[in-house]
């Protein structure tokens, strides 16, 4: 039967057989409990994590993100080998850029694509090669786009008439030459589980299909900037291969036409691979989806003709994503009775919406377990809330906890390595936390958190003493 809690619940969300287990597919592979109970990664306890750098806390654990950097490229080199052509990874900084970070993905082969100059200059300052960056931006300015060409960046993903026209300039006035992409709009839409393909786009990315001819006409005139092919981006979370299928194949429709009027060396297919935020999801094994994107690649060159030609792949969230756990302590517990008669456990944390945004911004789940102990109590239907001013403001929209969760218990939420740090705020004169990265029972901060003098910094009458008008 039905507890009044239970008829809050999704219908997707499990109830637990031990509401203290740690899913595997959403932990870190080195995450355990130790024998007091208390949840540890890469050996460390969560307690002595928070002891020392306090909470909220973004713990993301080396060789998980190590060793899902190595897999996405030996199963791309693999599959690119099989059908005798070649496979970049390019980790999309986006979905977590710090220089420590841009060094472990680069020290497995891998390399970085920045989307602002602010990214560029992180990668810069970690020592990447300026040669194996990409730059992706559809407004990126001319400032960025000099910095870029001075520091020889490899390639520029171009995305607009204009900015073919600001790098012909640049490279002009220069004397360089640039290596480009053409990022263009293949209609596909990819999201979890279905895709959409429209003919038409309203979008802000790339150029429409029918357009890109002309552009890259045009680039090929341009003496500075040297054109290597195109580059096609379909969404982000994917899971499964249709998605990718369907547009590679209306890119390549391009790609050979392109053909007949000059070399187009490269294919560059964007990222987008999905992870588990919770314990329904269940992505497809990289080897999988690298084997069946590359083969369908190589159908559709086979079936026009054409020549396979290298590849690359823009992963970021499946690198980093569940390489993240965010610890939180808990504040306060609430029951609050509702008028359809049940009753929903809400469990407010002392972080939220300023570290953790994508609850609020996308409606996305996430999930979470009692980190400093097993819970006693039965599992109970609860929502995690942080402390912010604003009742969206949800860490984990439903969760089953064990219902004896109570002040000063920390929680860890994991699968919060992509596309939190990155999207954290002030809101509330909030300070964004520390990341600190965990390798064999070592921790090392890799970006300090904020204090209260960090946020006040910017707030040029502090100390004034009068008011003026
Ligand atoms: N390449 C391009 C050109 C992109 O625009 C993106 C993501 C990626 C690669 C990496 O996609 P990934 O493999 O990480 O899915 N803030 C949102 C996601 C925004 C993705 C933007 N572009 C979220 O939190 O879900």
């Amino acid at each position: 039967m039905l507890s009044p809690a239970d008829s809050l619940a999704p219908e997707w969300l499990v109830v637990p057989d031990d509401v203290n287990e740690l899913p595997a597919a959403v932990w870190p592979a080195s995450t355990a409990r130790d024998g007091d109970g208390v949840l540890q990664i890469a050996g460390i306890p969560t307690t002595v994590l928070a002891e020392t750098y306090g909470t909220p806390l973004l713990v993301i654990d080396e060789d998980e993100v190590r060793s899902r950097a190595r897999a996405f490229r030996v199963a791309f080199d693999a599959a690119a080998s099989d059908h005798g052509t070649t496979a970049q990874v390019y980790y999309a900084g986006k979905a977590l850029l710090t220089t420590t970070v841009a060094r472990w993905v680069v020290d497995e082969g891998l390399r970085v694509d920045v989307c602002t100059g602010g990214e560029l200059e992180v990668a810069l300052a970690a020592g990447v090669a300026p040669s194996s960056l990409g730059f992706h931006g559809n407004n990126k300015s001319v400032a960025e786009l000099e910095r870029a060409v001075a520091v020889g960046i490899g390639t520029i993903i171009v995305d607009s008439a204009i900015e073919i026209e600001r790098l012909a300039a640049i490279t002009a006035r220069t004397d360089a030459v640039q290596r480009v992409l053409v990022r263009v709009i293949s209609g596909v839409h990819a999201e979890t589980h279905d895709f959409l393909a429209t003919a038409h786009e309203d979008q802000k990315f790339g150029f429409p299909l029918a357009e890109a001819e002309q552009a890259v006409a045009r680039i090929r005139e341009i003496p500075g900037l040297d054109f290597v092919g195109l580059h096609c981006h379909i969404g982000s979370q994917i899971f499964g291969v249709a998605g990718f299928r369907e547009s590679a194949s209306r890119v390549l429709e391009l790609h050979a036409a392109l053909l007949e009027g000059g070399p187009v060396p490269q294919l560059n297919l964007g990222g987008g691979f999905g992870i588990a935020y919770t314990s329904v999801d269940d992505p497809t094994p990289i080897e999988t989806l690298a084997g069946e994107i590359v083969d369908a690649v190589a159908e559709g060159c086979e079936a026009r003709g054409i020549a396979i030609p290298a590849l690359s792949f823009e992963p970021g969230r499946a690198i980093v994503g569940t390489a993240g756990v965010t610890i939180y302590e808990v504040g306060t517990t609430k029951d609050v009775a509702l008028e359809s008669g049940a009753t929903r456990r809400y469990i407010s944390v002392d972080g939220g919406m300023s570290d953790n945004a994508r609850p609020a911004l996308y409606g996305a789940q996430f999930s979470a377990r009692l980190a400093s102990r097993t819970g006693e109590g039965a599992a109970q239907l609860s929502r995690v809330v942080g402390k912010h001013c604003e009742s969206g403001d949800i860490v984990v929209d439903h969760e089953y906890l064990p219902a004896d969760v109570a002040p000063g218990d920390l929680l860890a939420v994991p699968a919060t390595g992509a596309y939190c740090a990155p999207l954290a705020s002030n809101y509330n004169h909030v300070p964004r936390p520390p990341i600190v990265a965990v390798r064999d029972g070592r921790s090392t901060v890799i970006v300090r958190g904020e204090t209260i003098a960090d946020v006040l910094s910017r707030d040029a009458g502090i100390g004034a003493s009068e008011i003026h008008r």
